[in-house]
């Protein structure tokens, strides 16, 4: 490979290619994970709100397809998150990602297992705070991603990330191919994290209704909802989320819901949209990338094409 892995991080990993599957709860199942990182990657089990025992069952799953290294992401509001944590220490796994909350009062305690930490960061704020507090990478990711997002574009948020930190930058948030990847590191990153392309792969376990909804995507299909209410995502536009949005701007003038009722909507919208496949009342998170993804595919080959095509590219 002419375009060397550099970084230390990657390597001790194991990784084969600087692509890394984000962590999707509900979407990022044991299976998922374990098979990225059997193909090279490392692989990312979501955990969202779930249960300790939960984690622990989907990490036993990653373990049947791969003895390689993966990752856990963990929801630090979850109120499960201390069991969490002590069952990613128990297991041996060997990387933290954080996406809402600040991992901070943890990066000591899991460090000290030898766990790499890696929060995913949507400002420069947030990353030099993240690296003075000692973790590993920093994932920068764009508003053109799937899930809950920020308010900066890949484009403009990793360069800036960059220039800010000394800690490996993987760039998230509008990847699908070679040429995503190719560009990121053109920016400046040492390494990419994708989620939208891997829904659409054929060991992801997302519902049918899912995975023919990303292949069937085109790029203005996504909307944004919580503008108003808080907590951003973005979604594939069904009936339900563009009703969801139109109900936000008429009952901004109500009471904000409390956390019990936006953990509800959260955690049981992509649970029916994961799992169900339920296009009524399911949130398909997905990124604006979807439109570029038009065929399922083995996570191997998704790896091999899309590190191919951008070693092509930078050489
Ligand atoms: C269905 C779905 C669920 C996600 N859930 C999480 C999550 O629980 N925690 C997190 O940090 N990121 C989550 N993400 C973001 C991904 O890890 C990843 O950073 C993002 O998908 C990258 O952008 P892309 O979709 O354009 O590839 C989710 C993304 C999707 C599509």
């Amino acid at each position: 490979m002419s375009f060397e892995l550099k970084k230390p991080l990657f390597e001790k990993l194991g990784m084969k290619y600087p692509i890394i599957q984000g962590g999707m709860a509900w979407a990022g199942t044991g299976h998922l994970a374990g098979s990225v990182s059997e193909a090279g990657g490392l692989g990312i089990i979501g955990t969202g709100y779930w249960k300790a025992d939960k984690v622990r069952e989907e990490i036993h799953r990653a373990r049947e397809v791969t003895d390689k290294p993966f990752g856990v992401n963990v929801m630090l509001l979850s109120r499960h998150i201390r069991e969490v944590f002590d069952v990613i220490i128990e297991e041996g796994v060997k990387v933290v990602a954080t996406g809402a909350g600040d991992p901070s009062p943890f990066i000591e305690e899991l460090h000290s297992h030898d766990i790499f930490v890696i929060p995913v960061i949507p400002s420069v704020g947030l990353a030099k705070m993240m690296e003075k507090k000692g973790v590993d990478a920093v994932v920068a990711e764009g508003m053109e991603s799937g899930g809950h997002i920020g308010s900066l574009t890949t484009m403009t948020l990793v360069p800036q990330v960059v220039d800010a930190v000394d800690i490996p930058v993987i760039a998230a948030g509008g990847i699908g191919d070679g040429r995503g990847v190719a560009a990121a590191f053109m920016l400046g990153a040492s390494g990419v994290q994708m989620g939208t392309r891997f829904l659409a792969s054929e060991e992801s376990e997302v519902h049918d209704n899912f995975k023919n909804a990303v292949v069937k995507a085109k790029d203005i299909d996504t909307l944004i909802t919580g503008e108003i209410m808080g907590n951003r995502a973005r979604v594939l536009k069904t009936k339900m989320s563009k009703n969801f949005v139109k109900q936000e701007r008429i009952e901004i003038q109500k009471p904000k819901p409390d956390d019990d009722a936006i953990e509800d909507l959260e955690n049981g919208s992509l649970r029916r949209a994961v799992v169900d496949g339920d296009k009524t009342t399911g949130a398909f998170m997905a990124g604006q990338i979807s439109g570029l993804i038009t065929e399922l595919k083995p996570v191997a080959d998704i790896l091999e094409d899309t590190w191919s095509q951008a070693e092509d590219l930078l050489n």
